[in-house]
């Protein structure tokens, strides 16, 4: 019975599509229940009490639909507002913020003392918690973090190649070139969209980690684990946002559809606007 729930996962807003697209493409017989908070979005700069707050009211919400486990795909949420979740839902719950320092550290290991790199928003290089992640999984690691808040925006207009995108890298990355990191996380759900400016401007030999992806891989392992992996096949080839996978968003549903059509190169066949409010879901459909 549990078994054949959707796995659950909430964003600040359409930048956890790039942890769904993950998901997605690692777990094709799982269905996918996912939660963009528009209305509220951007979570990375604001206070620890807010994100906490938005971040329970979130999966309080995904939990009341009937989900097998939470996947909070926002670093940000993920970084602040993990121990309020996990304190708050009976369910189990993955941020991306420990399998992002994880795999940064698998990756460097044969280096002795590796160097690595964290890009995020402000409130996560604030909150410390990829240098945490880094330091309990390794001793020796060096770790250099920069907040790239522009980078947000940048990729929710598409712009993936514009030379303002490259001189805005540009500046961002002065230090974190210096540095030269052995890995860089792209610790934010939006970087990856920019991972090929991101690439051009540290250099071609830099290790870029994208946490979406290492959570993909530590969410299937805890589905085995757990006993928790969907048994009945899903026939037929699964596709990003077929109608197997529900999306629900908080405001703007047609901005939401356009965005996802840029980072996904296609648009959900169910999405739903919502209100997420106050301890009690208030579930309200609202104009596209
Ligand atoms: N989803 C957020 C993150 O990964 C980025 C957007 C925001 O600031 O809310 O940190």
């Amino acid at each position: 019975m549990m078994r054949s729930l959707p796995i659950g996962i909430f964003d600040s807003g359409v930048g956890g599509l790039t942890v769904y697209r993950a998901l997605h493409d690692r777990l094709p017989n799982e269905r996918f229940v996912y939660l963009g908070d528009t209305a509220r979005v951007p979570y990375g700069t604001k206070s620890l009490a807010t994100v906490e707050r938005y971040a329970v009211e979130n999966s309080e919400f995904l939990a009341s639909l009937g989900i097998k486990i939470l996947v909070v795909a926002c670093n940000t949420a993920s970084a602040l507002a993990l121990p309020k979740i996990r304190e708050r839902i009976g369910l189990d719950v993955a941020g991306v913020i420990g399998p992002g320092g994880r795999k940064a550290v698998e990756l460097t290991q044969d280096i002795p003392k590796p160097r690595i790199g964290v890009i995020a928003t402000e409130a996560t290089v604030a909150s410390n918690a990829y240098f945490d992640a880094i330091r309990r999984a390794s001793d020796s690691a060096e770790v250099l973090q920069q907040g790239c808040p522009l980078f947000v925006p940048l990729a929710e207009e598409g712009w993936t190649s514009e030379p303002e995108t490259f001189s805005i890298a540009a500046k961002y990355l002065a230090g974190m070139k210096e540095f030269a990191p052995d890995a860089l996380v792209l610790g934010c759900t939006h970087y990856p969209i920019l991972r090929d400016v991101i690439q051009q401007t540290v250099g071609e030999n830099v290790r870029l980690i994208d946490s979406g992806a290492a959570t993909a891989e530590e969410v299937e392992k805890l589905l085995t684990e757990k006993d928790l992996a969907n048994p009945n096949l899903i026939e037929g080839e699964r596709k990003l946002c077929d109608d197997l996978d529900h999306f629900y968003v908080t405001d703007a549903a047609e901005r939401f559809a356009r965005v996802a059509e840029r980072f996904l190169g296609t648009q959900p066949s169910k999405l739903e606007a919502i209100e997420v409010y106050g301890g009690d879901q208030v579930r309200q459909k609202r104009d596209r």
